[in-house]
């Protein structure tokens, strides 16, 4: 069930655009920002806000790379598997994560702190290779500064990244 402020934030949104249902991916980011990521009961309830059936979100959030339907950890990695960061190494980059983090593409580590998964074109081909992790864009990537990015988001307090 969304909350109120949800509910209210949603409205905001809509009243926006000439059609509530252009305001369907960013009611769709609303009900997963406390959630961590989009439930069937929680899509459902977003679409209903906008009077969208739960059937037309669900097509829409399985193409929104942002919209995560399964549970994730606390800081999402997506790696970007597009062309111009392949060409760029990024196979290297992708490979590294894999290693230290222990898992594959879709995965998250085992104290739920990271989650991998592929992302198209980021739109950071000049700086690839490319990931975003938690909504922001890192480019120009050599596993040591992914090393250093990662240590540094380990190195935050749990709950911090919510407060960014
Ligand atoms: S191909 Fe990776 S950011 Fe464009």
């Amino acid at each position: 069930m969304l909350s109120r402020d949800e509910k209210e934030r949603i409205e905001a949104e809509a009243g926006r655009y000439p059609s509530r249902r252009a305001a369907l991916s960013e009611a769709l980011m609303i009900a997963q920002e406390a959630r961590g990521w989009l439930g069937d009961e929680a899509l459902a309830d977003a679409a209903r806000e906008l009077g969208i059936s739960s059937a037309s979100a669900e097509s829409v959030a399985t193409f929104y790379e942002l919209v995560y339907r399964l549970p994730v950890g606390e800081h999402v990695i997506q790696i970007c598997d597009s062309v111009s960061c392949w060409i760029r190494d990024g196979e290297s980059i992708l490979d590294h994560l894999r290693e230290r983090l222990g898992v594959e593409l879709g995965g998250t580590t085992a104290d739920g702190l990271f989650t991998l998964v592929p992302a198209g074109c980021l739109g950071l081909c000049e700086a690839a290779p490319a990931a975003m992790i938690d909504g922001e864009a890192y480019g120009g990537l050599t596993t040591e500064k992914l090393d250093a990015i990662l240590d540094g988001i380990r190195g935050r307090k749990r709950g911090d990244a919510a407060q960014r």
